[in-house]
């Protein structure tokens, strides 16, 4: 009995040991498993970025990557990894990244990073999104985090009026994306349907897009907990 007890000490000291950037270590570690061969859809931001480092160790068995932004595609080139122009490439198996919220539904809130168009663009043309988070990002209701909306600039305002009259409060971030255009961080949406706000929003006059990532929800979702990196699929 004490002898039990100690161990279930031991496990609980093991669990708090894992810090946010481990875990993310890990569940790119889990990612790179799934990668077979061909072009490798790669994702923007720091969960991304411990892909990348994966990736590279298994450089050999890939033809290249497509890159989700120019940071990524700096990041795969500085590791010796081809990085393949979108409109070369027929389609690819895979595509890997991040996401700031994600729910049971496979639902994803993303952009935090700034990239959430080109993201949403490759993920488009991949067979299997593979998300990986660490446990902080697993939600029951999206839209705790601001809902990043790309614009054109000369649509800013116009844009954020609509936005307000969805319930949201757009705040201009302190960004240009890598197509030129600006980002609207929204607040307190209540993103009770997330299918059918992405629509909405992308009906706005002047929107790129939004950070729903909804009617093409992840197929997999590589979670890192303090108990291991759990699979789910769609
Ligand atoms: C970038 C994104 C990222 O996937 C998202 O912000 C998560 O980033 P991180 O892995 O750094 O937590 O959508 O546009």
């Amino acid at each position: 009995m004490v002898w039990h007890h100690y161990k279930e000490f031991v496990k609980g000291l093991l669990k708090m040991a894992y810090t946010q950037d481990e875990l993310k270590q890990q569940v790119a570690k889990a990612a790179v498993e799934y990668v077979k061969e061909g072009i490798i859809g790669v994702g923007t931001g720091s969960t991304a970025n411990y892909f990348i480092e994966e990736l590279a160790k298994v450089k050999h068995k890939i033809d290249g990557a497509v890159a989700s932004s120019e940071v990524t595609a700096q990041r795969l080139r500085g590791h010796g990894i081809e990085v393949f122009d979108l409109n070369n490439i027929d389609g690819m198996d895979i595509y890997v990244d991040g996401a700031d919220e994600i729910t049971e539904h496979m639902h994803m809130l993303k952009g935090g990073g700034g990239a959430l168009t080109r993201e949403k663009i490759v993920a488009a043309v991949a067979k299997t999104f593979i998300c990986i988070c660490d446990e902080s990002k697993y939600v029951p209701v999206l839209g705790k985090f601001p809902l990043p909306v790309e614009v054109l600039p000369m649509a800013r305002s116009q844009v954020a009026r609509a936005l307000v009259k969805m319930g949201g409060q757009p705040v201009l971030r302190d960004f240009t994306t890598d197509n030129g255009n600006i980002i609207l961080d929204v607040h307190n949406l209540k993103i009770d349907d997330p299918v059918k706000m992405e629509a909405d929003i992308n009906q706005i006059v002047g929107v790129v897009t939004n950070g729903l990532f909804a009617a093409r929800p992840a197929n997999i979702l590589l979670l890192a907990t303090a108990d291991g990196v759990k699979t789910f699929k769609k």
